[in-house]
């Protein structure tokens, strides 16, 4: 599977372009994480794109969500350890994340909303003058951006980053694609 038909099929099955750019965005970090790690950059990189995919067609149901997924992913061809990756980062299934990938995407989904909401607040709500001081501030004022889960979000430490890094880490990697989070 190309990164082009990923997107493409990302496209054709959701309409939302907030949902889009949280994919888009959710891409941007597995892929810095991969380079930091020294995986595949490809493999958690698509898996990052493609992880909400069915969001839409599940309309929400927590208890389809990512089941679907990645029952549609593995038609595309992606790999069983990204099919996994997407179906257990819905916590719903109870389904424990066992791989680097499954953990990185876990940590990953979350954080992209606090990133975007940290650089709404801003005057010019721009990525771009967002620091990490001020992301490690609102990450520690609990009722901003509550829906940000901040304990999923600390989990980054059981792939081996700690928090403050994985949140810089998350912020230029979103810097890198402001353009096109149009941010
Ligand atoms: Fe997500």
């Amino acid at each position: 599977m190309t990164r082009k038909e990923a997107l493409n099929s990302v496209k054709a099955n959701v309409e939302n372009e907030n949902l889009i750019k949280h994919m888009l965005a959710t891409e941007a970090i597995m892929r810095a994480l991969a380079r930091r790690f020294g995986e595949d950059e490809e493999e958690w990189g698509l898996t990052g794109l493609l992880h909400d995919i069915d969001m839409e067609l599940s309309e929400g149901d927590m208890a389809t969500h990512s089941k679907l997924g990645a029952d549609l992913v593995r038609e595309m061809g992606a790999s069983e350890a990204m099919a996994h990756a997407i179906l257990c980062h819905n916590e719903a299934h109870g389904i424990p994340l066992e791989t680097k990938l499954d953990k990185a995407l876990f940590c990953a989904d979350p954080l992209t909303g606090l990133i975007i909401a940290t650089a709404l607040v801003r005057p010019d709500k721009k990525l771009a003058g967002v620091e990490a001081k001020s992301l490690r501030k609102k990450f520690k004022e609990k009722s901003f951006a509550a829906g940000a889960n901040r304990e999923q979000i600390s989990q980054c430490s059981k792939i081996g980053i700690e928090l403050d890094d994985f949140l810089q880490l998350g912020l230029e990697a979103m810097q890198g694609i402001a353009a096109n989070l149009g941010l």
